[in-house]
């Protein structure tokens, strides 16, 4: 990583944005890298504006490492006030922000955050919000702590390499 984009990540982890659960949340998706093992869960809330659905807010939790962090701090910011379609076609590149164009080997860190978001916004999980059968734990280290992970009791998209 160069020394202007490690500046860029060191800025956006100093003081991530939208971290953390979000307790109303409509809709949440979880992904897993099983290259490099870093986590990542979304949530996000949806409001009516102007007869649209549209994301209201954003936030997140990562057992990921400082760019994934960084990413979703950004990406949570980007995908206010857009529609689930609009959010569902942002690269990984455009999630990134202000961060600019990520090193290939850092690249699936922003596919991490892209694959969360995606989840979070497919109509599945819309349609089954804070409702999920099978009950997520409150938060993601709570998941792994409880083995839900493992079990498989919760939905985590693995990422492809
Ligand atoms: Fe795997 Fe960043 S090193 S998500």
């Amino acid at each position: 990583m160069n020394d202007e984009l490690q500046k860029k990540v060191a800025e956006a982890i100093r003081d991530p944005k939208n971290v953390g659960e979000m307790a109303d949340a409509d809709s949440v998706g979880t992904v897993g890298n099983s290259e490099c093992g870093e986590m990542l869960r979304l949530w996000v809330k949806y409001r009516e504006q102007d007869g649209e659905k549209i994301i209201d807010k954003a936030s997140f939790q990562s057992f990921g490492c400082e760019t994934a962090i960084a990413v979703a701090s950004l990406a949570t910011e980007l995908i206010q006030g857009k529609t689930a379609d609009e959010a569902m076609e942002m690269k990984p590149e455009e999630l990134s922000g202000e961060l600019g164009p990520l090193p290939p080997m850092k690249i699936h860190c922003a596919e991490l955050v892209q694959g969360a978001l995606r989840d979070a916004l497919s109509p599945e999980s819309q349609a089954l919000g804070q409702a999920k059968p099978n009950g997520l734990a409150p938060t993601l280290r709570d998941s792994i702590n409880e083995g839900q992970a493992k079990s498989g009791s919760i939905n985590i998209q693995f990422l492809d390499e």
